[in-house]
């Protein structure tokens, strides 16, 4: 099998091919339910060209909505750009443009006086209605209808994880640009050979390369155990390892989920880490980063989650330098080139498998490759 042609990650016509045939009916991670404790709060999701708001209802459900007002387009809710956190009042979305409001169904409920239109049917004004899901705690949403709901795609991968409901935000949440084609970007948290060739000379690590051990469909499963002698050690990477084996209570390894398309899953004893990787201008990403934990403000378990984090940051620091590396290199190759996966690559053979069955292939056109200059694209690429 062979990875994704270079094209794919340089073209610019197919980010709304992407965007239409991948990200709208796929399960987007939008938040944890502590993030939507009261009715009337809201959280705003972003995602390529689309935005959502999903909010918390009276009756104590969530509602999803397309975070656009039906008169002339507004954004409905902004909300901090990072934390994604917004807020409504009493259940109801007011659009700051011209003042058109939505009750916590998304029926248009009213308007400013004044404002007078010829004909104005209300219920074909109503906001657009977004799939939310939960799984144990974890909230989704999804602007087209996904092939399964995520509960049945997470409990395929993940049916052995505990309910992750009482847990709370520990960090707040950051997203880091990255010049890197999200694909790429994705490629690289599923790669498992390069932990060993390129991390040791990068930065310390703690966990041991994934090893992928079950998952069907969208979703797969993976677990680690602590690194052994990593090089490139700092005190943070110590630390955490040796507090993790100092623990008992809890086995000293990693689980992770893999979730189509876009989002990896992390449960450590310290808590839970998720990595969102949103597509951004040809070339660029985003990762968004969230951590999530239960209740333990022991001095050891603050300090296990103090040196996980810090470890994190030195590891996105030194992955953006190589997602970048290569990235650059892509554009030095000809548009319909591919590299060999290995056949140990579980994750990576997955990732292009869905990639092909979901995008079409690309058709005969130029396209810009290195530094500018022009080269043809075959429509052979799909395999
Ligand atoms: S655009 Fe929202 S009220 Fe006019």
């Amino acid at each position: 099998m062979r990875g994704l042609p270079a094209s794919w990650y340089l073209d610019p016509d197919r980010a709304l091919l992407e965007d239409s045939a991948i990200f709208a009916p796929s399960w987007q991670f939008v938040g944890h339910v502590s993030d939507l404790p009261a009715p009337g709060t809201a959280v705003r999701f972003d995602c390529g060209g689309r935005s959502a708001v999903v909010l918390r209802t009276k009756a104590g459900g969530l509602q999803g909505f397309r975070n656009v007002c039906r008169h002339r387009g507004a954004r409905l809710v902004e909300g901090d750009a990072h934390t994604g956190l917004a807020f409504c009042i009493d259940g109801r979305l007011r659009c700051p443009y011209h003042g058109w409001t939505y009750d916590e169904a998304g029926a248009l409920v009213s308007i400013p006086a004044g404002q007078h239109f010829d004909e104005l049917d209300a219920d074909a004004h109503s906001l657009h209605p977004l799939h939310v899901g939960q799984w144990r705690g974890l909230v989704f949403a999804a602007f087209q209808a996904p092939r399964q709901a995520v509960e049945q795609v997470l409990d395929a991968a993940a049916g052995t994880w505990p309910d992750l409901t009482s847990m709370r935000r520990v960090i707040e949440p950051r997203a880091t640009p990255c010049a890197a084609d999200w694909k790429l970007t994705c490629e690289h948290t599923l790669d498992t050979a390069h932990v060993d060739v390129a991390r040791p000379a990068l930065k310390p690590r703690l966990f041991s390369p994934l090893v992928f051990d079950r998952g069907e469909g969208d979703a797969l499963h993976a677990t680690a155990a602590v690194a052994t002698g990593a090089l490139g050690d700092t005190w943070s990477s110590r630390m955490y390892r040796q507090l993790l084996r100092d623990r008992k209570s809890s086995p000293a390894c990693a689980e992770y989920v893999y979730l189509w398309p876009n989002l990896l899953l992390q449960l450590a004893p310290d808590g839970l880490s998720i990595l969102q990787i949103l597509p951004g201008a040809t070339g660029h990403s985003t990762l968004r980063e969230l951590r999530y934990a239960a209740p333990d403000v022991s001095r050891e378990m603050r300090l296990l989650r103090y040196t996980h984090q810090r470890v994190r940051r030195q590891a996105g620091a030194a992955d953006a330098r190589l997602l970048a590396r290569v990235q650059q290199g892509l554009g030095m190759l000809d548009a319909d080139a591919t590299g060999p996966l290995a056949t140990g690559e579980v994750g990576l053979r997955w990732f292009a498998e869905r990639c092909r069955a979901r995008l079409p292939a690309p058709a005969s056109s130029t396209l810009p490759i290195g530094g500018g200059k022009r080269r043809r694209s075959t429509p052979s690429a799909r395999a």
